[in-house]
């Protein structure tokens, strides 16, 4: 790298978000309602997914650019097939300094032990409830909660940690699971995280009102255990951080609404077919897929990558804040989380 890559706010790319498949084994209400990701929905062709070879060619570039850490998200990452490989082949690049995957934990007793000695690094795993009934409410799921505490104690058992858990947090559907998931995060030794709801995409029924502020998540956490505010690990972190005083590890909470974090935003997104996002609320991508099958070497994907953030001044969810969002969106199931 010769002078580091900024885009036109002044901020580097450091972490790249990899969707590899748009399809997922849930139905989450707020990402993948059935309504719209029914039996006819039109979920991408396999022929048009990056193969692992195109995704480790863009993240030796994007790596070469400042990128150092890698997240694999979906959809549901685990449903693509072979995704140890891929997860090899990345753990290969030199300087990376964290391999991430973001998954709904349901496979993850099946693939956890491949998947470290593949070179994973960690896990984070979504969990909106431990209530049997919300659980699968919110999910839209005949699946249970016991399968993703049962992939966690997996990822835990093979060394994929520390383990993050994020629970996206709705007024009047799961937030009075809010103290039941906190306590068990406390004894289960894994982080917490209550993610603000986000109008990602347009079809999943987002009202403000929906919307439980972190600061009243701090509140009540706070009320029930005395926690800490600690300092961000790097500037570009999403979530805001609390420690607990008894010791019993930390809790965060994700503002993306209340209180946007895009001045520091270090993050890019590839779809599975290989489209470049500069934002998760962007209209679209580009498309990276061509120029690699139209044979382009290195150099030519660099330069594209190189023109593509050196043109971004995405910060919408600030602009939402001031004038609220509007517009066609990408959605979250496509883009990945
Ligand atoms: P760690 O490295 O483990 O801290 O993970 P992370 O900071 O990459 O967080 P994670 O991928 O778990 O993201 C948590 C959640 O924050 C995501 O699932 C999204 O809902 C939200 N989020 C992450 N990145 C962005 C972003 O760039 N913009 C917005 N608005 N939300 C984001
Ligand atoms: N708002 C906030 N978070 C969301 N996620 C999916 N859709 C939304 C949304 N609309 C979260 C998932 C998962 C991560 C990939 O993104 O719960 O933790
Ligand atoms: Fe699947 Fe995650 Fe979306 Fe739920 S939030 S439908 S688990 S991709
Ligand atoms: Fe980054 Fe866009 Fe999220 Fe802002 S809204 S933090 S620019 S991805």
């Amino acid at each position: 790298m010769d002078t580091p890559l900024v885009d036109r706010l002044g901020r580097p790319v450091e972490d790249l978000r990899v969707s590899v498949t748009d399809r997922c084994n849930l139905r989450c209400r707020y990402c993948m309602p059935r309504e719209v990701f029914g039996p006819d929905h039109a979920f991408l062709p396999r022929d048009e997914l990056l193969s692992f070879e195109e995704i480790t060619r863009i993240v030796r570039v994007a790596v070469d650019l400042g990128v150092t850490k890698i997240r694999l998200t979906g959809g549901e990452p685990l449903l693509r097939k072979d995704l140890p490989e891929l997860v090899a082949q990345l753990a290969a690049v030199d300087g990376l300094d964290d391999l991430a995957l973001t998954t709904n934990g349901l496979l993850l007793r099946d693939h956890a032990g491949a998947l470290a000695d593949a070179g994973l690094d960690r896990v984070t795993v979504s969990l909106d409830a431990l209530d049997e009934t919300t659980f699968r409410a919110v999910a839209d799921t005949r699946a249970s909660v016991l399968g993703v505490l049962d992939g966690i104690e997996a990822a835990r058992a093979a060394g994929l940690g520390p383990i993050k858990v994020n629970t996206v947090l709705r007024r009047g559907v799961n937030d009075d699971q809010l103290e039941d998931l906190a306590g068990w995060a406390r004894d289960a030794d894994v982080t917490l995280r209550f993610i603000e709801f986000m109008d990602v995409g347009t079809t999943n029924g987002w009202v403000r009102e929906g919307v439980v502020p972190a600061a009243e998540v701090v509140d009540r956490i706070g009320t029930r255990w005395p926690i800490e505010a600690v300092e961000r690990d790097h500037p570009g972190e999403v979530a805001e951080r609390y420690r607990y005083l008894d010791g019993a590890g930390e809790v965060g909470v994700v503002a993306s609404v209340t209180r946007a974090f895009c001045r520091d935003c270090t993050r890019a997104r590839l779809t599975a077919i290989g489209e470049l996002y500069t934002c998760l609320f962007a209209a679209s991508g580009n498309d990276l897929r061509s120029l690699l099958r139209d044979g382009a070497d290195d150099a030519g994907l660099r330069d594209r990558v190189v023109a593509i953030w050196s043109a971004r001044t995405d910060r919408a969810s600030e602009l939402r804040a001031e004038e609220g969002l509007t517009g066609p969106r990408v959605e979250m199931s496509y883009i990945g989380g």
